[in-house]
């Protein structure tokens, strides 16, 4: 498995615009991600930026039009166009835009563009009028319609010093969509995965909550996960200040009990469900509608039980047979095994992932995580220390076969 980045062969055409310098951001990012990234500068790109900065970032050549009318000139857009996974044309300008649409093939990059069976993912940039021309608009139509990914531009601060719709989207997003297109054929294409991510929050008074320390990063590594093996994913998050993964239908709640009318929605035709929230087991009975003051003395806050997720998604389950496969996660500071072992069987789970969060390289903040897997037929496999991620791709990998053994 590994993310859909890692050893891809990805063209990366940079042509003239002051976002050039966004170009080596992504390439090196593309870069530390695994992937083999061929640069191919235009004329008017290396007025920006020089061959020399995309070759330190990508450690490969960075190619110009010099190297059309080389020796090998010939056949080298040829080589490049039919060994690429992807083709990133980011920034775009108006004028390269105009040529793909129109099939001109005037300088390396363009050449490459119309030999390449690729993919091809654009990055616009350009001034606010200039993107809003008709012209323009007409020719990422064209290319839209030949199932072109166009990301961006977005609405800031432009070169000229105006404001307007024109600025190249930032690589990190850009990042999100090609793995996003490199993810289309993966294992889960087709598959919808429901996951929950963060804490809850329990309103006590308009200003104070009960939650707990739930950061949302393993939940958000298995949507990311699952987006990186093609599934198309729901992420009901609590109030988590996470970046969202590209591609993610995110939907923000705050209550156990809006998490819970989210997951029901959302499971209704869902292939898994993923209980990565750390969810709130009590609540106040009564939430007073003013801040409840100081000068009142302590107040006595009683609780009362919310309701089980897994719980009651078990039980719709076992009506309506969604989602096919359930996945829960136990966090423990005891008897990790057992105490697992009894969510497992009582909430009806296929699989718990279970992790000691005494552990300070494990549990709620940290970027690792040491968990161990219960299946519901009896298996215990204890993983070593792994990133998040990591995590997150063996429970996906288990719940891809867990959905193939039920036949589907
Ligand atoms: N869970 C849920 N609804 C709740 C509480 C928890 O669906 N009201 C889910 C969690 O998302 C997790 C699993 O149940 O996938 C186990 O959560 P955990 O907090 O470890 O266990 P609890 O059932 O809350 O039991 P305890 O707090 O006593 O350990």
């Amino acid at each position: 498995m590994g993310n859909p980045i890692k050893s891809k062969r990805i063209l990366l055409g940079i042509t003239g615009s002051i976002a050039c310098y966004k170009a080596a951001d992504l390439a090196s990012k593309l870069s530390q991600m695994g992937a083999l990234v061929d640069t191919l500068l235009t004329q008017s790109a290396q007025q920006f930026i020089t061959p020399l900065t995309m070759q330190s970032v990508t450690g490969r050549k960075a190619y110009t039009d010099a190297d059309l009318w080389g020796q090998e000139g010939h056949v080298l857009h040829i080589g490049l166009a039919y060994n690429a996974d992807l083709l990133v044309i980011a920034p775009a300008t108006a004028n390269t835009l105009a040529k793909m649409a129109q099939g001109l093939a005037d300088n390396l990059l363009s050449v490459t563009a119309l030999a390449a069976r690729c993919p091809l993912v654009v990055a616009p940039a350009m001034d606010g009028g200039m993107y809003s021309h008709p012209a323009t608009q007409a020719n990422l139509d064209t290319l839209r319609k030949r199932s072109v990914t166009i990301v961006g531009p977005v609405e800031g601060h432009l070169a000229s010093g105006q404001s307007g719709v024109g600025r190249m989207v930032e690589p990190y997003e850009l990042l999100g969509h090609i793995r996003l297109v490199l993810a289309r054929e993966g294992p889960l294409k087709k598959r919808k995965i429901v996951v929950t991510a963060g804490g809850t929050l329990e309103p006590i008074d308009p200003v104070r909550v009960i939650s707990n320390r739930s950061s949302g990063k393993q939940g958000f590594a298995l949507a990311q996960a699952a987006l990186d093996l093609g599934a198309e994913v729901d992420l009901i998050a609590g109030p988590v200040q996470l970046e969202t993964p590209v591609g993610a239908r995110r939907i923000n709640v705050n209550t156990a009990e809006e998490m819970l009318s989210a997951v029901r929605e959302a499971t209704r035709q869902a292939d898994a469900l993923l209980m990565a929230a750390a969810v709130a087991d009590f609540k106040p009975i009564q939430v007073s509608e003013q801040k409840i003051k100081k000068e009142s003395g302590p107040p006595r806050v009683e609780l009362e039980p919310t309701p089980d997720i897994l719980t009651e998604i078990a039980e719709q389950k076992s009506i309506s047979g969604y989602p096919k496969v359930t996945v829960g996660f136990a966090a423990e500071s005891q008897k990790l095994i057992v105490n697992a072992g009894v969510k497992l069987t009582s909430k009806k789970l296929d699989l718990i992932v279970a992790n000691d969060i005494t552990r300070e390289d494990a549990g709620f903040a940290a970027e690792t995580n040491l968990v161990s897997l219960l299946t519901a037929q009896g298996d215990v496999e204890n993983l070593p220390l792994m990133s998040k991620y990591e995590v997150a791709e063996v429970v996906l990998e288990r719940v891809r076969a867990l959905l193939q053994d039920k036949g589907e």
